[in-house]
């Protein structure tokens, strides 16, 4: 059988991760969050002082960026030069860092490489914002999550105090998503926007249960 892909994006808190999880986990294929990959050349940025606009110097940052991801059972892991950055790139200066390396096209075009690389090898579930459009525009499946700005900063703030993170406020994690929604959208290459032929979901008012099982209706019909 051919490789099987599914693509899912929106903007943050939209509940894509989850959702990509639970259908690449029932359907027993891969999942790949594209997120992670610009997250860790913000990281790399980061670490090398560089301003995350900084279009020269990210473009030569990017040109032999040792990025890979491996997969620990259904769980991916990201390496950057060998170092299993999965856990450090989860924080608000890597979201916006992230954000901001992810408007440079050079950086765009590297990313898009190995993405297309991974699902040219596997089915896979990608998420991501420009999955649909961009990346696998004949993807299978194209899913496109929304929800209210409100609803999804209350998920973020709400995972990070899970997560044990202290010093933060619902009304900074609002700030930060609506910077990244506004600077994800308007870049000129690749943005934050729904494929024409992609089934749009609001989760505002959904459980994941929900909005799993709608999903996992449409990915039923795949097999
Ligand atoms: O999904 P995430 O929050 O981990 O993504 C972090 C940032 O990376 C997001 O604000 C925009 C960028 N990104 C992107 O431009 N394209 C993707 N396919 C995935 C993420």
């Amino acid at each position: 059988m051919p490789n099987i892909s599914i693509a899912i994006d929106g903007p943050a808190g939209a509940g894509k991760s989850t959702i990509a999880k639970l259908v690449s986990k029932s359907m027993g294929i891969i999942y790949l969050d594209t997120g992670a990959m610009y997250r860790t050349v913000a990281l790399k940025a980061i670490r090398e002082g560089i301003d995350t606009l900084d279009r020269e110097k990210l473009s030569s940052l990017v040109r032999d960026i040792d990025i890979k991801i491996s997969y620990d059972g259904e769980e991916q892991r990201i390496f950057l030069e060998g170092e299993d950055v999965s856990g450090k790139i989860r924080t608000p200066q890597i979201s916006i860092g992230a954000s901001n390396v992810a408007t440079i096209p050079e950086v765009r075009i590297k990313m898009v490489e190995l993405q297309r690389e991974i699902a040219a090898q596997n089915s896979v579930v990608m998420d991501g914002r420009d999955i649909g459009t961009y990346v696998l525009p004949n993807a299978n499946l194209k899913i496109f999550l929304t929800a209210s700005t409100e609803e999804r900063a209350a998920r973020r703030y709400k995972e990070q105090l899970e997560k044990g993170v202290k010093d933060i406020s619902l009304e900074d994690v609002k700030k930060d998503i609506e910077y990244r929604d506004k600077n994800d959208s308007s870049r000129s290459f690749a943005p934050l926007s729904k494929a024409d032929d992609a089934i749009e979901l609001d989760t505002t008012n959904l459980t994941i249960e929900q909005v799993a099982e709608i999903i996992m209706k449409y990915a039923g019909e795949l097999k």
